[in-house]
């Protein structure tokens, strides 16, 4: 009896933990309605701030909205202070007036490019670029920055290349000509777009994620087929796996934390034509201090989490703090989500770290 109580504090006594300011979330999905109310709690509790991305049905393309967007939102996590920072959906037909009202409005951070039909409710993305150079030389003016879903979807062009395509065929050229648009090339995943990111100039950023961080391509065919470790862009080979490792251990400040979790009803994805989405919210920041961890970069966590982005986007640092303790967790199965459930990122497996408090610096 006391020989184990004796266990118990020297395990509290031993147990690793680190305090980071409070990280940001620089690309979430949080959908709408009741999966808003179900998901949204989740991203509360670690991150202080998140981009949120505009892909509803229908997109976010006006600051009207936006604001409704942002209202419905605010209600799902009463009682926190989390803070979502809006974007607008680009179309072939976004006014420039539409930039000027966004820029006016200071709550939309962002203006979001989805090359159309490239994932998922991307039916109205953009067809053609040069059709936005209007609205671009506002943003370019503004200051306000585009979000890059960076793969084209020419059919001819393998799943496989379509970010370096992207790169080759859109971006270069969008570079030449918006020399000053702020770009945040999101959910990066090739050696290619990391490339890309070190050699631009100080507006070009890039997003990475945990799940492109921990898995390779092989992660899909595991044994079977593995619906829950789809998204878009898909997984790539262990060679840029390494690569995002590295950008992200390089304390490079170009490069900063964007889940990209996209929460799917686990219907949606076990089915002859599964959603593109992976769900990482429910234990983000743990999963990322796991991979700092893995790769002896602890102590670069915070910049990549708090600082990189904030700095990016030109907004002040948090100054609050969470702690996370070596104490493993197994993350469940699935969560409720509306009246279905999701299947989160490492479902049934143990991970080393986990949260402990929010307090005040
Ligand atoms: C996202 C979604 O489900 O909204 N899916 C994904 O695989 N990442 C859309 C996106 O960001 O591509
Ligand atoms: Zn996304």
């Amino acid at each position: 009896m006391l020989q184990s109580a004796w266990y118990i504090i020297q395990a509290i006594m031993t147990t690793e933990s680190i305090t980071i300011t409070r990280p940001d979330d620089w690309h979430l999905h949080l959908r709408d309605g009741d999966i808003l109310k179900s998901v949204a709690p989740f991203t509360a509790k670690q991150f202080q701030r998140a981009i949120v991305m505009p892909n509803l049905v229908p997109a976010i393309t006006t600051v009207r909205q936006a604001v409704d967007y942002l209202d419905r939102i605010l209600a799902a996590v009463e009682g926190t202070d989390f803070e979502p920072l809006m974007t607008l959906y680009l179309t072939d037909n976004t006014p420039a007036e539409e930039i000027v009202a966004a820029h006016k409005s200071c709550f939309i951070k962002g203006v979001k490019l989805y090359p159309a039909g490239a994932t998922t409710n991307s039916d109205d993305g953009v067809t053609d670029i040069h059709r936005c150079y209007p609205t671009l030389e506002e943003m370019q003016r503004a200051g306000l920055p585009l979000l890059v879903h960076g793969e084209v979807t020419d059919s001819e062009v393998d799943v496989f290349d379509r970010e370096k395509v992207f790169i080759e065929r859109v971006l270069i050229p969008l570079i030449d000509t918006f020399p000053n648009l702020k770009i945040v090339f999101e959910h990066i995943t090739t050696a290619d777009a990391v490339d890309f990111v070190m050699e631009s100039g100080p507006r070009v950023g890039a997003t990475v994620t945990a799940h492109h961080l921990l898995y390779n391509r092989n992660a899909m065919f595991d044994g079977g087929i593995r619906p829950h470790h789809y998204c878009l862009p898909v997984l790539k080979r262990e060679r840029h796996r390494r690569a995002l490792l590295e950008a992200i251990a390089s304390g490079n400040s170009k490069f900063f934390l964007g889940t990209d979790s996209a929460p799917h009803a686990k219907s949606r994805k076990e089915s002859d034509c599964g959603c593109a989405g992976i769900f990482s919210a429910h234990a983000a920041i743990e999963l990322y201090a796991t991979i700092f961890d893995d790769i002896g970069a602890l102590d670069r966590l915070e910049a990549f989490a708090s600082f990189f982005g904030p700095d990016f986007y030109g907004l002040p640092r948090n100054n609050k703090t969470i702690t996370l303790d070596k104490i493993a967790q197994t993350i469940p199965d699935s969560y409720p989500m509306a009246d279905q459930s999701v299947v989160p990122l490492m479902a049934g497996q143990t991970i080393p770290w986990k949260i402990k408090s929010n307090h005040d610096k």
